[in-house]
């Protein structure tokens, strides 16, 4: 029997009755409620988007008040224990989890584009050597596509697929490559004989051997499949709203890393990094804790739009963050994070909005044990979150139900005024 929603709307006295599917109405069908017949109809209005679903997606599932998090119905810990980043992205991106020959076949079309065009690093060369990671990473991203002019030819599927393997080899090897030139550090070519977290951190550090130590190098994949993806977040939206007006797939993950770079969202790790560093000492935290309750200043790595209880990403991590510092050593921030997180979950504050430690909380913390730059944190973010951004992009591309992204808005200025030249004004 199909379910309906009726409204009465008071200004009128006129009964709609709406169709509910999977729950939810559909916003447009609130446009047949009107007063007069030339007037557009109501709207939803729906500032930050936090009660509005932006389409139907089968990629990922958040549970929020109980703290799930699963890909394609896979619970988040298995795969993080058991699984790869590469693996994951093909669950990701197809449904389904590959058999050993589809792995293999994936893992060599991935290889195959292990390498970026000789300009890009030409490119790479002419960035400040004190730029933000981020800034050079969105303009290097946006720069591929003009090496790949035939990327926008977004209706065929094997180019889609070139596009995919693309992406996810070579956003690495634009990190790497840039990292190395802030370091006046001659490239590290690419490995296909590594996997691709070892291939990464070899790309930037090779010749240390203490950060290519192997439980570091799993603890790498296992970061990256911790952010592969969360459905629709900032960035995915932005993946996902660029893609709908279908430009090539290498701008729109250049949109979504400008999204993700933002303090609230990706940029959270290394603003966390730079609050337990301001913090400074244990003593100091009870007065950081006052200046947040009067909100002078917020708790990074704290809440969510989604998890109303502990993320459960961040609580792996937390877990996982011994294996870390038992190779590097415990880092001396560790302290100050433990005993934040412990006073704000006592706190009336924190508890009465249903505050928690997100992924961004601890990943910062096993990032610069790792010797990682803090203004590369956001940019492993992006390396592992690549792979979701794509499985969105093409979860869009194949929805009928999809247009162009265009919201709509309620004006609050002006009627009509005549311009007045400006001697007069
Ligand atoms: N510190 C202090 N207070 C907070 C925090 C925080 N980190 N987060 C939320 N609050 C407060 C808000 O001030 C608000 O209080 P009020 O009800 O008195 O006005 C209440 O909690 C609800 O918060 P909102 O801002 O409405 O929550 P929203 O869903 O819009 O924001 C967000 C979510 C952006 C993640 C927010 O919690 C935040 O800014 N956190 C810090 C930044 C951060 O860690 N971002 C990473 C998120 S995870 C990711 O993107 C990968």
């Amino acid at each position: 029997m199909s379910e309906v929603l009726t409204i009465t709307d008071s200004r009128t006295n006129k009964e709609y009755k709406l169709d509910i599917q999977d729950g939810n109405i559909r916003a447009k069908d609130l446009r047949q409620i009107k007063v007069n017949e030339d007037e557009f109809g109501m709207m939803s209005y729906d500032p930050s988007f936090e009660n509005t679903a932006s389409c139907k997606s089968s990629v990922t599932y958040i549970d929020g008040d109980q703290g799930i998090l699963r890909y394609r119905g896979y619970p988040i810990e298995q795969l993080a224990e058991s699984s790869s980043q590469l693996e994951v992205s093909k669950l990701l991106i197809d449904g389904e989890l590959p058999s050993n020959d589809e792995l293999s076949k994936w893992v060599n079309d991935i290889k195959e584009h292990n390498s970026v065009p000789n300009e890009i690093n030409d490119i790479i060369g002419a960035f400040p050597k004190s730029a933000h990671a981020m800034g050079a990473l969105t303009s290097l991203e946006a720069a591929l596509s003009t090496f790949y002019p035939e990327s926008k030819n977004i209706t065929d599927e094997d180019e889609n697929y070139r596009s995919i393997c693309r992406l996810i080899a070579q956003v690495p090897i634009l990190a790497a490559n840039f990292y190395r030139h802030t370091q006046g550090l001659p490239i590290v070519e690419p490995d296909n004989s590594m996997d691709y977290a070892e291939n990464f951190l070899n790309m930037m550090f090779k010749g240390d051997d203490n950060k290519m130590h192997p439980d570091l190098v799993s603890a790498m994949d296992t970061l990256l499949i911790l952010h592969a993806d969360h459905e629709q977040n900032c960035s995915a939206s932005v993946m996902r709203n660029v893609g709908s007006s279908e430009p090539d797939p290498f701008s729109a993950v250049s949109a979504a890393t400008a999204a993700l770079y933002g303090p609230l969202h990706g940029g959270a790790n290394e603003a966390v990094l730079q609050m337990l560093t301001e913090i400074g000492s244990v003593k100091n935290i009870p007065n950081f804790i006052e200046q947040v309750k009067k909100k002078e200043v917020k708790l990074m790595g704290f809440g969510h739009r989604v998890y109303k209880a502990y993320d459960p990403r961040a609580k792996y991590l937390k877990e996982a963050a011994d294996k870390v510092f038992s190779v590097t050593g415990t880092n001396p921030l560790l302290d100050i994070a433990l005993e934040l997180e412990a006073i704000a979950l006592s706190e009336d504050y924190f508890k009465g909005r249903n505050l928690y430690p997100n992924v961004d909380f601890y990943s910062g913390l096993i990032y610069e044990s790792m010797g990682i730059p803090k203004d590369m944190f956001t940019v492993l973010f992006t390396i592992g979150r690549t792979p979701g951004w794509l499985a969105q992009w093409k979860e869009l591309l194949a929805d009928k139900d999809q247009k162009i992204a265009r919201p709509r808005q309620v004006y609050t200025g002006y009627d009509s005024r005549d311009y007045v030249g400006v001697n007069n004004r």
